[in-house]
């Protein structure tokens, strides 16, 4: 407003005063050293100071505390997987109030940002590339995370949470043996293979079909572009899994990426809808 001000009303000043009648003749402006010197060295002092504040918070944001606990984080079309350091993979960040945490970050296919908005952080997952964020939680409690670029049909579904623990509460967490049931098992293949993105346990249409009451469903397929009507049964999983574009459940698009599974992943994932029904 104020350089505005200034700008704008010099400006009619010498309209009016140094026009044609009344300023016929233009005369010769003698350079003022001063003046330059002046306007020259404020502004400069003046940028100094603000790259010195500018520098100090990045440097404090780009730099992880040394003692942080860090976390890898993998995108991937449409789901968030977050890997501990004892192996521990979950589809939620769950990480101790007070301490700091440090992610580092990549994508398996295309770009995805990781979007915490409570701590007020962002950086990009890049294929082939680590990035890093670090933040620490000062409360318990739950908050969003957003994958804030644009990555396809389903990006609006590539959503996940911070879970804040006090620290005795994450430390049990973390310790505990997660995967012994078989549901426990399934989840966790579900989750690392990135499926819970997609396909939803609850009923709910994702970008694919919802798993529950998946087996023995009848669906209607697209195969070699012809219509047929099919019971879902195990052959069908686990054909549809490893090649995912022999077939497309009708009125879903064609988006599923072929992930590599062994076959023991693919028992558990069977085994898994099998109990959830
Ligand atoms: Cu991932 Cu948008």
């Amino acid at each position: 407003m104020i350089l505005l001000a200034v700008v704008t009303i010099s400006m009619v000043v010498f309209v009016i005063r140094y026009n044609r009648e009344r300023h016929p003749r233009p005369e010769r402006v003698k350079e003022s050293i001063l003046l330059e010197v002046v306007w020259t060295v404020v502004p400069t002092i003046l940028v100094i100071f603000m790259f010195y504040f500018g520098w100090v918070d990045f440097e404090y944001i780009r730099n992880p505390p040394k003692d942080a606990l860090t976390i890898n984080v993998t995108a991937r079309q449409w789901s968030w997987l977050f890997t501990y350091d004892n192996g521990r993979r979950e589809g939620v960040l769950n990480v101790p109030v007070g301490r700091p945490v440090k992610l580092l970050m990549t994508s398996v296919d295309v770009l995805h940002c990781l979007f915490i908005p409570a701590y007020r952080i962002k950086e990009d997952c890049i294929p082939g590339m680590t990035t890093h964020l670090w933040f620490t939680a000062n409360e318990p409690g739950v908050y969003d995370i957003f994958c804030t670029e644009y990555c396809g049909v389903g990006h609006s579904h590539m959503r996940s949470q911070v879970i804040a623990l006090k620290p005795e509460e994450f430390r049990r967490w973390y310790s505990a043996e997660p995967g012994r049931s078989v549901a426990e098992l399934g989840m966790s293949v579900l989750q690392a293979k990135g499926c819970l993105g997609c396909h939803s346990l609850d009923g709910s249409s994702k970008v694919g079909p919802t798993f529950k009451g998946l087996l023995g469903r009848r669906e209607i397929v697209v195969q070699a572009g012809k219509e047929k009507e099919i019971v879902v049964d195990e052959g069908f999983i686990r054909q549809h899994i490893l090649d995912p574009r022999s077939a497309t459940v009708k009125g879903f698009p064609p988006v599923m990426p072929q992930t590599p599974m062994t076959d023991e992943e693919l028992t558990t994932i069977v085994n898994y809808l099998v109990a959830v029904k």
